[in-house]
């Protein structure tokens, strides 16, 4: 297959029927933008060009794929139909030989495989298009494409072009094309707009074309997002790939139907998630963790054999062997070292904390480094905020810190140090000592309340 390929990925379009200030293609499907999957569907060529043809928002549309490398921006003004979209790459085509892989930015369960077998059918039958059709249940809004027995495709007509006898074709098209470029420069600058939409249509081309091949695949990877009601339906299919695709690698889901896991996310093997948990974007969990129920980890790791229950980590990482929870929020950039014990009801925030270190209950940790084998007694307060900015509080290892104490950042308190229940701490302490900082209590012998010592 040594033809050249390049790929255009129809992305302009406004998406009006979902009803969204958010261009249709960067609406998300388990992590990813819609047009970001249908690029993944494409992993498996390899292309010499990659145009993506934006429109509605396009600085947006743009902005949210810089990480992807060698991609081409070809902006399409007005929005007059996928036909015009697809003339606005003539320019940057020009000279080009080889095929145009097409794909619609809105069809985002599209697997990598079945991109690959389309281009080698084309291949194979040297086709001047080839387009990927499935016999859909409900058909609605879709394309009807019409062939022979042997798949050669006459036409297609759009279903609000269709006759009621024509809407008995339930073989739909997918809004995926292969096309020899060569083939398609013969027809595809001489579309007219005379349909329901007065729009450009891209299938009008196919008439023109021979041979056109259609290649069915299974519906589910076809299904077009148009709508909220679709997008919802397509997440439930993509969830349960990235699930199933789990479970077969060595992974535990407890009723899986609760969990919901996004494509970017890296579990390892013999690792267990309970029931209501969620993780999103660039995740890594290391294997032998038990995770949940009722976890939300986003954009984090969680090191081996970590124990995590009904908590939140953001934007973090917990070495191996943590015991988080439950009730723990540890985020902006938090570390945390080799087993610690973080939670019930412990919030941490951008603060590294050593191996061995406990906050077992009741504390907020923030803009703080803690050493190891710190005790962090219930209560316990970094206070980092003076109303302006924030403050660092350093404790050494082996520190105690003492029941309800607030370290008033910036504070530095070394290491051996044991500090008194109830401290409001504000200068800094050398270590290897005890400190206390409250007032003395004090007990006064029969002492009444004034409305009793009045009567
Ligand atoms: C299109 C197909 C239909 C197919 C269906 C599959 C046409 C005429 N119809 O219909 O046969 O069954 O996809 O999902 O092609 N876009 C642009 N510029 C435009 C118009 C659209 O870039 O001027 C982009 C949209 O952003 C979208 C894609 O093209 O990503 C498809 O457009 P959409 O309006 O959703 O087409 P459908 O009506 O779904
Ligand atoms: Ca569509």
């Amino acid at each position: 297959m040594a033809d050249a390929l390049a790929i255009a990925i129809l992305a302009a379009g406004k998406g009006t029927r979902m009803r969204s200030a958010l261009p249709k293609v960067l609406h998300r499907l388990s992590g990813l933008t819609l047009v970001e999957n249908v690029i993944a569907s494409t992993a498996l060529v390899v292309p010499t060009r990659k145009i993506v043809i934006v429109g509605y928002e396009a600085e947006q549309v743009k902005s949210a794929l810089t990480h992807i490398p060698d991609l081409e921006f070809v902006e399409q003004r007005q929005q007059l139909g996928t036909g015009h979209a697809v003339q606005q790459v003539i320019p940057a085509l020009a000279g080009f030989t080889g095929n145009l892989l097409v794909l619609n930015g809105d069809v985002p369960l599209l697997r990598p495989e079945t991109v690959e077998r389309m281009l080698q059918t084309h291949h194979d039958n040297n086709n001047a298009a080839t387009i990927l059709t499935a016999q859909m249940e409900d058909p609605t809004g879709y394309g009807r494409v019409f062939t022979d027995d042997n798949l050669v495709v006459k036409e297609i007509i759009e279903h609000r072009d269709c006759t009621l006898a024509q809407r008995e074709n339930h073989r739909t098209n997918a809004g995926i094309y292969c096309f020899r470029w060569s083939a398609l420069m013969d027809v595809l600058p001489y579309l007219k707009a005379d349909n329901d939409q007065s729009e450009y249509y891209l299938t009008d081309v196919i008439k023109d074309l021979a041979p056109v091949m259609a290649m069915d695949t299974a519906p589910a990877e076809v299904a077009g997002i148009n709508n909220r009601k679709q997008l919802s339906a397509a997440e439930v299919v993509m969830q349960n790939r990235i699930k199933d695709e789990l479970m077969l690698s060595g992974i535990t889901l407890i009723n899986a139907d609760s969990i919901t896991i996004d494509a970017t996310v890296t579990v390892e093997p013999d690792v267990i998630i309970e029931p209501q948990t969620h993780l999103r974007g660039n995740c890594v969990i290391k294997s032998g963790c038990h995770i949940g129920p009722g976890a939300l980890i986003e954009n984090s790791t969680i090191g081996e054999n970590t124990r995590l229950v009904h908590s939140v980590v953001s934007d973090s990482a917990v070495a191996a062997g943590g015991r988080i929870g439950p009730f723990a929020h540890i985020r902006g950039q938090a570390h945390v070292g080799e087993n610690c014990r973080i939670g019930n009801f412990v919030e941490v925030k951008k603060s590294t904390i050593g191996n061995n270190t406990n906050a077992a209950h009741l504390s907020y940790l923030g803009d703080a480094e803690l050493g190891e084998q710190v005790n962090v007694g219930a209560g316990t307060i970094t206070v980092n905020y003076d109303g302006r900015n924030k403050h660092k509080t350093v404790i050494g290892d082996r520190t105690k810190t003492g029941a309800n104490s607030c370290l008033v950042a910036p504070i530095t308190i070394g290491a051996d140090t044991t500090i008194g229940a109830g401290s409001v701490l504000t200068k800094d302490v050398e270590g290897d000592c005890l400190v206390f900082a409250r007032s003395p209590q004090k007990s006064i012998p029969g002492w009444k309340p004034k409305y009793l010592r009045d009567e």
